[in-house]
């Protein structure tokens, strides 16, 4: 088998070497392999077994040495055995030559490979949740379902978003791989307040962060005295953790998928007058009435109105949506199917979501109708007939589903409808190709 269908692209390669020297002295096992006995122990692999196990170590069957897997629960003195005396009738050689020093190092260099695969595989998730509000003190900055503080990214789901690699990598070196939303800015205000907070969007008039708080903030640059990039505020677990402490933070992250940081209740959208600054759903109640409760604009004034902001859509296409509003926040959406937040007082992008349908043949266009929310997490059907979940604060596809078969002319342009906890859709067929439009509920 080609090795790089294994491991992917070299890129990754790379990584998850990278980690074996980041992880260096191995989470779980090994306790005496340092990173430089790793990559000794690499090269030695490279030389000794390649030939017969492959460069990725997954030549043999049932074997997958570049993974730390193995036919049996050998223990680390088993292996070495192994390495030394092989496995006698069988072509798995003896090398007599080797030393137990060498053929420690590459045993830890083999484990190692395991732990880097999945550096939570050796942790506690219960312990990791223990030290995550205790001694790691990161509920003094992240929130995990629905408990701790906002300052860093909310990590409620955040084992859904990040493979574990990914998640040593921000433990070990919070600055090394910073996402694109969560780099860190702070303005001050000319009255000298001062807020940081994640950089979403900026331009020469205005800037756009996730604060502190974990609200939606706009600011004028000329009501700012100072504005700037910050670096990560996140210290290094290094030397607050022991390594196996930090396998249990890790493992308790990748737990964490989903839970209820609800800024919009079921309650909520069935009763949309307590919030009547907001429109949460398409109709903005169960009744379709779509009559807002607010009075400052009535018949005597609408001659007054002035226009504020324009947002130029990145679309040539049909616009049939009602936008939502939430917390001062828009959400709508641009044909064929990008989600856009904006400041709904400025009109300033906070971020854009783009889905691209698949070439889908619809009646009268690739229009969209518009989102629903629940929680922080909009609802968006495709042309191409998939259900996507979106988060609302970054923007970040949670998951994508398919719905109903594109190719037998189904799509989706219905805003889906929010009941209770259940996000539901209704595809149709293209009436050139039916006849008939007819939804189907799921
Ligand atoms: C001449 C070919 C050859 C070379 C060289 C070789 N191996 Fe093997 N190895 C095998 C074969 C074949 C097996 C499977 C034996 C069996 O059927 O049990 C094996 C089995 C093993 C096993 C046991 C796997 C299990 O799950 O039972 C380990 C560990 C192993 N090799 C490690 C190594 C390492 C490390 C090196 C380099 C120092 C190496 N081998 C060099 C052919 C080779
Ligand atoms: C002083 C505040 C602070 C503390 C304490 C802190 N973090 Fe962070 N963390 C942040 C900030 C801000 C970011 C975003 C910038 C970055 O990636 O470094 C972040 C980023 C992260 C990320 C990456 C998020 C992503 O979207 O990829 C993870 C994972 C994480 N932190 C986990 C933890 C864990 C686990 C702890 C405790 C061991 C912890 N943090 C302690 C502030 C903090």
């Amino acid at each position: 088998m080609n090795p790089m269908l294994q491991y992917g692209p070299m890129g990754v390669h790379r990584l998850i070497v990278a980690l074996c020297l980041l992880l260096g002295s191995s989470i779980a096992y090994s306790q005496h392999a340092t990173g430089s006995d790793l990559f000794g122990g690499e090269q030695a692999f490279q030389n000794f077994c390649a030939n017969c196990h492959g460069a990725a170590g997954n030549q043999i069957a049932n074997v997958d040495l570049g993974r730390g897997v193995f036919r049996k629960p050998y223990s680390d003195s088993e292996l070495t055995d192994i390495l030394i005396k092989g496995i006698p009738g069988t072509p798995m050689p003896a090398t007599p030559g080797m030393s137990p020093e060498q053929a420690t190092r590459i045993v830890a260099y083999l484990r190692s490979r395991a732990v880097a695969r999945d550096p939570g595989a050796a942790g506690d998730a219960a312990r990791g949740r223990a030290l995550f509000a205790g001694k790691g003190q990161c509920s003094t900055c992240h929130r995990a379902q629905g408990e701790g503080s906002r300052v860093g990214p909310d990590l409620t789901r955040i084992g859904l978003l990040r493979t574990p690699e990914q998640l040593a990598i921000s433990l070990l070196e919070p600055d090394r791989e910073v996402q694109p939303n969560n780099r860190w800015y702070g303005v001050t205000l000319k009255g000298g307040e001062r807020i940081e907070g994640r950089l979403l969007n900026q331009d020469a008039y205005s800037v756009q962060l996730l604060d502190s708080t974990s609200q939606l903030r706009s600011f004028q640059r000329s009501d700012l005295r100072r504005a700037g990039f910050l670096p990560s505020p996140m210290p290094s677990v290094r030397g607050l953790l022991a390594e196996q402490e930090i396998a249990d933070v890790v493992q308790y992250l990748t737990t964490l998928r989903g839970g209820t940081a609800a800024q919009v209740e079921p309650r909520a959208l069935l009763h949309p007058d307590s919030q009547p600054g907001n429109w949460l759903s398409y109709s903005r109640d169960y009744a379709n009435q779509r009559h807002s409760p607010l009075t400052q604009i009535h018949s005597r004034n609408v001659d007054k109105l002035q226009l504020q902001w324009v947002w130029q859509a990145r679309s040539l296409e049909k616009f049939e949506a009602t936008a939502l509003v939430v917390n001062g926040v828009l959400y709508t959406v641009q044909a064929p199917n990008d989600v856009v937040a904006l400041d709904a007082t400025t009109g300033r992008i906070f971020w854009t979501y783009s889905h691209q349908p698949t070439p889908a043949r619809t009646c009268c266009g690739r229009v969209n109708r518009g989102l629903a929310i629940l929680g922080d997490t909009l609802f968006m059907g495709t042309v191409d007939a998939h259900l996507l979940a979106i988060d609302a604060k970054s923007g970040t596809l949670l998951w994508d589903t398919v719905v109903a078969d594109a190719s037998a002319q189904y799509s989706i342009t219905m805003p889906p409808l929010v009941v209770k906890d259940r996000c539901t859709s209704a595809p149709r067929a293209a009436t050139w190709a039916s006849g008939v439009s007819w939804p189907r509920m799921t």
